[in-house]
């Protein structure tokens, strides 16, 4: 069994090609709620995403990211757009497991949940101008700056086109 606390080579956690999107439910809260976090710096803990979450329920969903199934983090996601954007907040890769590449399988998992459904041609994020690790992530999946927030000096606006 795979264990999150273990950062030794024989213990790491699976390839992050083996990132997938599960709705939080019922089943897997507990597993959702015990992912390690300790720099809340730029998203909350696991209680805090996942009560935003409930508070939009009524367009948006909580997915855990599994790896080979394995909980490794959760993101929120816009199901329904808005002003013909989609939009993801609130991505988080557990503390034992990051700079393995799941953030990055995260995000391009994401982006091929939207090009299924399709109800938007674009999505939308809101990053931290100072979260350097997470904009590299965005950029490598297809995403660029557009400009900065109107709701916070301090973010900046990237857009990905869904193509293909
Ligand atoms: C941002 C975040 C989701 C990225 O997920 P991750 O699995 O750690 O990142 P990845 O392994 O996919 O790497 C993404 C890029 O950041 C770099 N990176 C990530 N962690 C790093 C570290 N500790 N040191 C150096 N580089 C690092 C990677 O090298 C990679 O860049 P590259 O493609 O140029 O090599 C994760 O770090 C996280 O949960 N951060 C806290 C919450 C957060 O900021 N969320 C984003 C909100 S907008």
């Amino acid at each position: 069994m795979l264990s999150l606390r273990k950062k030794s080579k024989q213990h790491q956690a699976p390839s992050a090609a083996a990132v997938a999107l599960k709705p939080i439910t019922i089943e897997n809260f507990n597993d959702a709620m015990a992912l390690e976090r300790k720099n809340t710096r730029f998203v909350g803990s696991a209680a805090d995403v996942l009560a935003e979450g409930y508070v939009f329920r009524e367009d948006s969903a909580v997915y855990g990211i599994y790896a080979a199934e394995t909980i490794v983090g959760l993101v929120l996601l816009l199901e329904e757009p808005r002003r013909g954007y989609y939009e993801f907040t609130n991505l988080f890769i557990a503390d034992t497991v990051q700079h393995r590449g799941f953030g990055t399988a995260a995000v391009r998992a994401v982006l091929e949940k939207y090009k299924k459904e399709r109800k938007a041609d674009t999505v939308k994020l809101q990053v931290h101008k100072l979260n350097k690790y997470a904009i590299r992530s965005y950029e490598a999946c297809g995403f660029t700056i557009t400009g900065q927030s109107k709701w916070d000096e301090n973010f900046w606006v990237m857009i990905c086109a869904l193509t293909g």
